[in-house]
This record gives structure tokens, sequence and C-alpha cells, in this order.
């Protein structure tokens, strides 16, 4: 099967340049500049020929944060793993690294087994894996590098979430320790969980029951102490560190400072931070449910901080942390008591798009969009140059992107398996056209076309960003 995608501007991290792209099967074969001769000779022998005249040519994005069908709260993530990555589709994203969370007194392979047979034949996109330690003792330590070896390269821990997930700083520095030997990537949830816990235990102690108590009582500070104490920790271990869902200036600054010095410090945001604030937990009755996830969202003014962390590229990803429950039934367990609230916010299908208007208001450039979306957690997870790129050899998973287009975000409109959106009413400049997943068209038309199952577990290479 031969592809020819014509007369767009192909969109790579290094610039855009008007070409045409040639698929064979699942791969990209070749590139050459629109209208040449070149260009010209592939048209005879394609089965099919996707115009892209006057939009944008961009290689999927991928979401390296979601969690599909993820246990929380004593409920589950509304998303299993057909809706949610035919929510990415929809949304250009081709293909996400979900969690596989290691239970209590369970082996790190227990759960990366059980995340697998989730998701295994009922994906849209490709898949992928972190895993999640929840109990870090000897056995668990050599499991690391099990996993490494099968390709499973990144290991989230938690300073937050006592007693479910979080990890002591001894643990936290033996695993970094391991990682430092194996050449895997810690990945670290950023947030004073200890002192949380007593400032949360006070607020309730008052009768401070209301959502907005979830972001008064996780102040940025923690998260700033918390970045800087892994930051420390990674350093001493030396080993590279990822601080995920990054929301304020304080972790910022942590990072900043680490990678000033040369440390191999990196962190993601998600589009809730740079779009959403404080203001939306704290709307009238029990509506801030909505916005309930963690760390919390902010003040308005670290969004400024946080689009600059990303002109610098302190912020290197934006993922979407991606982790949905209905406001009926789910969210509504907080009623009465925010600590009941599950945490997290649907967003897979809106992050290319959201972060798209970074590009319309000027915050970043057209190829920063394209890689902090797509390129960069390709080199980030070991994926590069088989994801995040539109080059030969690369899989031919490319999204058509129309910037002109206008759409307004609505749950009515959207596809995640989740009753409420946090941006409804935003009207928003650019669509996606087409979606292509390893050359399939899945999107096109404003019709899904792809199929469960279509996606399949990739397995990654260690980091490719390290200095
Ligand atoms: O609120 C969030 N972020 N829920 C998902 C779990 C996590 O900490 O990433
Ligand atoms: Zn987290
Ligand atoms: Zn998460």
């Amino acid at each position: 099967m031969r592809s020819l995608i014509r007369g767009g501007t192909v969109v790579s991290a290094e610039g855009a340049s008007a070409l045409d792209v040639l698929v064979e099967d699942e791969r990209v074969v070749a590139l050459a500049a629109g209208g040449s001769e070149l260009a010209g000779s592939w048209q005879e022998g394609a089965d099919r020929v996707l115009e892209a005249a006057g939009k944008y040519v961009i290689p999927g994005g991928i979401d390296a944060h979601t969690h599909m069908e993820m246990p929380f709260g004593g409920t589950m993530s509304a998303d299993t793993f057909e809706t949610g990555t035919r929510a990415a589709a929809w949304g250009g994203t081709t293909m996400i690294i979900d969690f596989a969370i290691q239970s209590k007194g369970q082996s790190l392979i227990a759960g990366m087994d059980a995340w697998q047979s989730k998701a295994d034949g009922v994906c849209a996109v490709d898949y992928s894996f972190h895993a999640i330690i929840s109990d870090v003792n000897e056995s668990s330590l050599k499991e690391m590098d099990v996993l490494v070896e099968q390709g499973v390269t990144s290991f989230k821990l938690f300073m937050a979430y006592p007693g479910v997930f979080y990890a002591t700083d001894r643990e936290i520095f033996q695993a970094m320790d391991r990682a430092a030997g194996n050449g895997a990537l810690i990945m670290m949830h950023a947030e004073n969980g200890i002192a949380i816990d007593a400032i949360v235990a006070a607020a309730l102690a008052k009768g401070q029951t209301d959502p907005i108590f979830h972001g008064l009582t996780r102040p940025a500070e923690m998260e700033g102490e918390a970045a800087h104490r892994a930051i420390t920790l990674a350093q001493v271990a030396k080993a590279p560190l990822y601080i995920v869902h990054l929301s304020s200036e304080p972790a910022l600054a942590a990072v900043v400072a680490a990678r000033d010095r040369g440390q191999n410090t990196f962190a993601e945001t998600c589009p809730q931070y740079l779009f959403l604030s404080e203001d939306d937990m704290a709307r009238p009755g029990f509506e801030g449910a909505k916005f309930v996830c963690t760390p919390p969202l902010r003040p308005r003014h670290h969004q400024a901080a946080l689009w600059r962390g990303l002109r610098t590229d302190d912020l290197s990803v934006v993922a979407t942390d991606h982790c949905p429950f209905c406001f009926a039934e789910q969210k509504e367990l907080g009623v009465g008591d925010f600590t009941k609230i599950p945490n997290g916010l649907p967003g897979v299908e809106n992050r290319m798009d959201l972060i798209f208007q970074g590009v319309v208001a000027g915050e970043i450039t057209l190829p920063r969009w394209v890689e902090v979306t797509s390129t960069n957690p390709a080199k980030m997870f070991g994926l590069y140059p088989k994801k995040g790129a539109i080059a030969p050899g690369s899989d031919a998973d490319i999204v058509i992107y129309d910037p002109l287009a206008t759409q307004t975000i609505s749950a009515a409109t959207h596809h995640m398996a989740v009753d409420y959106s946090c941006y409804e009413g935003m009207t928003i400049t650019g669509h996606v056209d087409t979606v292509l997943s390893r050359g399939r068209q899945i999107i096109g038309g404003g019709a899904y076309t792809g199929e469960a199952g279509h996606g399949r577990f990739v397995t990654r290479q260690l980091c490719q960003r390290l200095g």
C-alpha cells in the first residue's frame, strides 16, 4: 500500500518546509520538495493520495502520561484502553505511554502483565508502559533490570500519597541507584505527601471540605521542596530524573537550577496547568471537583512561568496525565469531603489542539509545538526516530492538521468516556484533519476508520536525551 501526502507543510522539531511524503505500508519511505519532479513521479504508483494543501503535516502526537482503566480512590478511571486510545486518535495522538502499577506485595512484572492484558488487542494506536514502583524492595529492584531488558525503560515513584504509592527517600534513592546502573529513567511525582497529609487533616478538622481545599492544602512550595529533594537524590545517585506533571514556579525553579549546573534533569507539564487555574477548583457548588487533580491547579500567575519553561526547554514535554473520572458517581464520591474526590482530569483528546493555541498566541513556535508534543517524548522515552519524526524509516504515524479550522471543545462532541470537559465551550483555532497510524488512516473526513487492536505494544530504548 503506497500513500502520498501531497501539498502540505511538513513541520518537524527543526522547522517547516513544503514537502510531499511517501508512505509504503507502515513506514515513511521518502520526502521530496512539494511540486518537484521526484514528488510528481510518486503520484502514478500511489494507491492513495492525501491532499494536504494549506495544512501542516506533523509526526503523530505522543502522550507520555496517561492512566486508562486505573483503579484510584475506590473507583476506576473512566476510559478503557479502547475508548482512551480512540479518543487519543481523534486528537492527533498516535501513541500513548501508560503506567503499569505494581501493587504493594506484588511484583513489578505482575503489574506489567496485568496492564498488558488490559491493553492487549483493544488499542486504536500504539502504546507502551512505564512501571509504577509502589513497593521498593530487593526483588522489585532486580525486576527493574529485567523490565529494562524487555524495553520498559522508565519507572515512576511517588513522594505523595502516603499509604498508597508513597516511597521514602531511602527507597527513592535505592531505585535511583539501580537506575544509574541499568540506564532506566526515574519519573517522579514530586509533592511532599507527608506534610500535605498534615495540612489536609487540619483542614478537614476545621470543616473545610469543598473541592477548593484540595488545592489549598497542597501548596506549590510542597511541590518545589519535593522537586528539589528528588533532584538532590538523583544528583547523588548519578541518575537521570524526569519530573512528571510539573505545575508550579517553585518546582520549575528547582529544575532550572539543576539543568543550569548540567544535571540530567527533565520535566513535563500538562495542558491543565497551562490553561486552567485554582479559580476553576473554586467554582460554585461541587463544580470544582471536575478540576481536582494532583498536583492541583495553581493560581494563574504560574502559567507564564510554565510557558517560559516550555520555550527554554526546562520543560521539554507536554503530556496530559489523562486520568478521567465522570462527574456523576465518580467525582461525586467526594461530596462533603474533598479527599474522596478521585484525582485526575480528562485530556488525551485535547492536548495537540490546546498546545497549538500556544503557537496561535505566540507563546511557542510551530516547530516547538511538534517538539514538546511528539519529538521530545519520543527521545525522552527511547522511541526516536521510529516515533516522533517524519523521516525515511520512521513509522508512518502522521497527522494532517488544519491550522485555520476552528472548533468549540465540548463533552457533547468529544470521544473520551467521560461526562464533562474541563474546557467546555472553549473556542480554539486548529483541528486534526487526518490521522495515520503506521500507515493506516484511522481518522479522516470527520470519521474514525481505525480498529480496536490495531495499536501495538512498543518496546523502548533508554532515554535519548541524556547529556
Ligand atoms: O490527579 C492525578 N494526577 N491523577 C493521576 C495520578 C498521578 O499522580 O499521576
Ligand atoms: Zn503523579
Ligand atoms: Zn499521572
